[in-house]
């Protein structure tokens, strides 16, 4: 396959998002971890290229930072069609996702970021374009209003959402293929460090590459974020070299402890263990003690705790885990625990 240039950086983004894009994987190939999605979709692709088809409508979903926008990209490059970016927020009208349909051309990919985040009058359009590829449109007003059909192009939506759980049933069955992201390993987040310390022309030895790793909570994004701050303390402190004790010192300093808890992540457990007695409690009673958003709670803060094994989703709310106590060195108390039904 022939190699795309990499696309052009957006000159509106901060100098940290230039950096996430310009170190942004290409290809499947470039793409670290995920051996499962990457697999599949590389079938998928294959398959569609061989019937020189359009591929199917695809949906990633998963928590932040895991690579759904890069796999958007790199659906396309693999198909070698373009990419028309947009999001479930921006497309406020029905008249405005018509228009973006009516520019695609045949193969093209629109990926809807946010796309459980589509009103409801976007989505009824969105179901007939992705099933028979067509547009509805209605004429006049009144006795005399008609509806005549337009036809479309084959394209492909990639959607991708944090919420799966809030993409509406109809939307759902339109996508041909699901794919759930999950948190990499640690032998993908220390290649995913060693390629971008190698990008931005930062020494790291094996063992500073692995302490990063091991703080960034499974996530690239956060790996990223990581290295760009041990880097910065390496430059000011040591002699740029990032080895072990430069990463933990820069890495305790920014209070990531580590398993990669950060200050709101602890602040979360400390609530509901010290001011709830260990849960359960609800989620937005957490988000009011502490002043966060509640969505961030949902979406950043639980799902690493749920996969640590530190906290539990129940019917009557959120309960630490004897973990937690423990990680957080809290005495933990069998008999004051609650009793869950
Ligand atoms: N498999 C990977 N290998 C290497 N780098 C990756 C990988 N996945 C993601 N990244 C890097 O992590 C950053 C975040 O990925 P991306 O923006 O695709 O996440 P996302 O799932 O779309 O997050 P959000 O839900 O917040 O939109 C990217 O800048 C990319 O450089
Ligand atoms: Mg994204």
């Amino acid at each position: 396959m022939s190699q795309t240039p990499p696309r052009p950086l957006d000159p509106e983004a901060k100098p940290d998002d230039r950096l996430d894009q310009s170190l942004r994987p290409q290809r499947l190939a470039d793409l670290i971890g995920q051996d499962q999605v990457k697999e599949n979709l590389a079938i998928l692709i294959a398959a569609a290229r061989q019937r020189k088809e359009a591929l199917d409508h695809v949906l990633f979903y998963g928590p932040p930072g895991l690579g759904k926008t890069t796999l958007a990209h790199v659906v396309a490059n693999e198909m070698g069609v373009n990419i028309k970016v947009t999001s479930g927020p921006a497309i406020e009208r029905a008249g405005d996702l018509a228009a973006i349909l009516t520019n695609l051309r045949a193969g093209d990919v629109l990926f809807i970021d946010e796309v459980h985040r589509l009103g409801r009058a976007v989505e009824e359009v969105l179901y007939p374009a992705m099933e028979d590829f067509a547009l509805d449109i209605v004429i006049g007003k009144g006795p005399s209003a008609r509806s005549i059909r337009l036809k479309l192009p084959r394209f492909t939506i990639v959607g991708a959402t944090t919420r799966l759980a809030l993409v509406t049933a109809p939307l759902r069955a339109r996508f041909g293929a699901v794919y759930r992201l999950g948190y990499y390993d640690l032998k993908a987040m220390q290649s995913i460090v060693r390629r971008a310390a190698s990008m931005l022309n930062v020494t790291a030895d094996e063992d500073g590459v692995a302490e990063i790793a091991r703080r960034a909570r499974g996530t690239p994004r956060v790996a990223l974020r990581l290295l760009r701050r041990v880097r910065d303390y390496a430059q000011v402190r040591g002699d740029g070299t990032i080895c072990q004790d430069i990463a933990c010192e820069a890495l305790d300093l920014l209070q990531v402890d580590p398993l990669g808890l950060d200050d709101v992540d602890r602040r979360v457990l400390k609530t509901i263990i010290e001011k709830y007695n260990g849960g359960p409690v609800g989620l937005n009673t957490i988000a009011a003690s502490i002043s966060e958003e509640a969505d961030t709670i949902m979406d950043v803060v639980e799902p690493y705790l749920l996969q640590l094994g530190f906290l539990d989703r129940t019917p009557q709310g959120r309960v630490a885990t004897r973990l937690a106590y423990e990680h957080l060195g809290i005495a933990y108390n069998e008999e004051s625990q609650p009793r869950l039904i």
